[in-house]
């Protein structure tokens, strides 16, 4: 018997072409109740990103977060606003094209993440984050169509 046929006996490759997810969900976050509900009309998990980036298109920007830092509260936490997308340019939420996630990292490490309902959350998330010693911060969103982009900022 071939492999493909011995898989396919096992029901692997029908689980692996049903399971799409953000990059970063953990197992946990497979089961809850927007990834079974929206789960097929995900369709691209491909990491985008600008061709020229002294001339990025409109769609370009619709799709690359923008990162806005705010005050720091009285417990040491400060306000980061993700924007989807950039100068303006926003990205909408309908039944069928819709931000179904964002997350941010802090030097590489995920401290938040949002997932959206289509048609009833547009792509925006505000966290209070410590950033003591944070370098650098990126925010990472999937377009339901569209694939995956992101965005890093460089802190003073
Ligand atoms: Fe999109």
């Amino acid at each position: 018997m071939k492999r493909r046929d011995a898989l396919k006996r096992l029901g692997v490759l029908g689980l692996i072409a049903s399971s799409v997810v953000p990059v970063s969900a953990m197992q946990s976050e497979k089961n809850t109740d927007v990834y079974q509900k929206y789960n097929s009309k995900i369709i691209n998990r491909n990491f985008m990103k600008i061709k020229d980036s002294k001339n990025p298109t409109k769609g370009e920007l619709k799709h690359t977060p923008e990162i806005k830092i705010g005050p720091k509260d009285k417990n040491g936490y400060t306000l980061v606003e993700i924007t989807i997308g950039q100068q303006g340019i926003i990205h909408p939420s309908t039944e069928s094209h819709w931000i179904d996630f964002i997350e941010l990292d802090a030097d590489g490490k995920l401290v938040a993440r949002t997932i959206f309902e289509p048609g009833k959350a547009m792509g925006y998330a505000a966290y209070k984050v410590k950033l003591d010693g944070v370098k650098k911060l990126t925010a990472r969103e999937g377009c339901n169509l569209h694939g995956i982009w992101e965005y890093t900022i460089t802190l003073k």
